[in-house]
């Protein structure tokens, strides 16, 4: 993702409002995948048409899906259960879930793949797949043993049983997409539960997956083609887009912000529990038409003024992308707020931990750097007055943009382009819910 793009945001007053916030990335991604392979053409209605999602698919039209636009939903005609070897590299552009998971299934088959991916995405480790897919039978070559791009040689997988060494939704859903095509039940056990949108899918698609308590199992085809139905069903709205009016709300005394159909899937909404920790008002109602394992509703907060929390690694993967908004709240809250076992935010899109830091201090905040997270000694008083950079990280330049709403002098963000990675209407939301001083 280009670091272009520049905005300086003027200090500004927070009003009531509602929003709605565009689709779940995590979940738009999946879907693509999953109806690229499917047997005939199926629906995905409010998909999110941001960067990470458009290279995603573009991935899998290289791959024999075809798709076409119908207002905001995505129309995709599917490859029957197999894809067909890419002419081309695959260029997943910024996206870390695009290339981990669509490796996983690529692993599946019986041909050679070529993955790159922009600056970023070029530096973040990609060891935690090649291990796994390598057990599995795949072959992949990798720039300085670690780095994309890649080459994958798939097919022929055996099933494995992979305990992931960290806590992340990717490798697990790498590993189960792998195992679709695999030989056999590969299960994958997981130290602490995250975000499940892969396993919820399989399920929805009648895929056979065995779930039990920190194990999910998949039966696989063996390398035949799959037999993966069309679907028709619903993005929610991205919690991790919804956080930024979340926060916005709690650092702002009096002023309530609602979000309306936005994904509770328990894997993604820890921040609720800081935010209540920290002395925010939350109020969630769920939507009755919305699935058990995939909720959605509205959720409202109210600032309360704030209060310093620790935030630990048995909560971490429950709001991993929202961790640089803990850090703006600890900024804001009075008392020492501890972020710690988060050393996985250091391999995001950018380092989030040093970049956080650097950011922070340069508008004023207190805050002490750790090897997994940092130490915040926070203020009412927010000085900003400063330029700060994204790095061309999207969840930075918008956290910047928030803290922002706070300061007594504006800040200037440098690299705002990325934005359209995951948010392509957030200055339009930012609009609506705020009144220019
Ligand atoms: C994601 C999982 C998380 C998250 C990323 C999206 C996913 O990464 O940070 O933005 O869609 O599975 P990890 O699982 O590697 O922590």
């Amino acid at each position: 993702m280009s670091s272009g793009g520049r905005v300086r945001v003027e200090p500004s007053r927070l009003k009531e409002g509602l929003l709605s916030v565009p689709g779940d990335k995590s979940i738009s991604q999946r879907s693509v995948m999953l109806a690229s392979l499917a047997s005939g053409e199926s629906r995905i209605q409010s998909i999110l048409r941001g960067g990470d999602v458009l290279s995603t698919l573009s991935a899998c039209q290289a791959l024999g899906a075809s798709a076409r636009w119908e207002n905001d939903n995505l129309l995709v005609t599917g490859t029957s259960g197999m894809f067909r070897k890419p002419l081309n590299d695959l260029d997943m552009g910024n996206s870390g879930t695009g290339m981990r998971l669509m490796s996983g299934l690529l692993a599946g088959h019986a041909f050679t793949s070529t993955f790159t991916g922009d600056a970023s995405l070029s530096k973040r480790p990609m060891t935690r797949i090649l291990v796994p897919l390598e057990l599995m039978g795949a072959r992949l070559t990798m720039r300085e043993d670690k780095y994309p791009p890649f080459t994958l040689h798939g097919g022929g997988l055996s099933a494995i049983s992979y305990e992931l060494p960290m806590a992340s939704a990717q490798v697990k859903s790498c590993v189960l997409l792998a195992g679709l095509f695999a030989d056999g039940d590969t299960s994958v056990v997981e130290p602490i539960r995250c975000r499940d949108h892969t396993e919820n899918m399989f399920e929805a698609l009648g895929l056979p997956l065995l779930r039990e308590e920190g194990r999910s199992t998949i039966s696989g085809s063996g390398g035949a083609a799959l037999s993966v139905p069309a679907f028709d069903w619903k993005v929610p709205g991205d919690f991790s887009s919804a956080a930024f009016w979340l926060v916005a709300a709690a650092i702002s005394d009096g002023v309530c912000i609602s979000v309306s159909d936005v994904g509770l899937n328990s894997g993604r909404s820890g921040l609720l529990g800081v935010l209540e920790r920290m002395g925010a008002e939350v109020t969630v109602s769920i939507d009755p038409a919305s699935a058990p394992t995939e909720p959605y509703g509205t959720v409202s907060v109210t600032g309360r003024g704030l209060i310093a929390t620790e935030v630990g690694a048995d909560e971490v993967p429950n709001l991993i992308d929202e961790l640089p908004l803990v850090a703006v709240l600890g900024a804001c809250a009075e008392g020492e707020t501890v972020i710690k076992g988060a050393a996985e935010l250091r391999v995001k899109e950018s380092d989030r931990i040093a970049l956080m830091v650097t950011n922070l201090r340069a508008v004023g905040v207190d805050v002490e750097e750790r090897p997994d997270g940092m130490v915040l000694r926070g203020s009412t008083e927010v000085q900003g007055g400063a330029t700060v950079s994204s790095q061309g990280d999207h969840r930075m330049a918008m956290s910047m943009a928030i803290l922002a709403t706070r300061t007594n002098a504006a800040i200037e963000i440098e690299g705002t382009d990325c934005i359209a990675t995951s948010y392509p209407t957030f200055w339009d939301d930012r609009q609506r819910v705020t009144v220019n001083a």
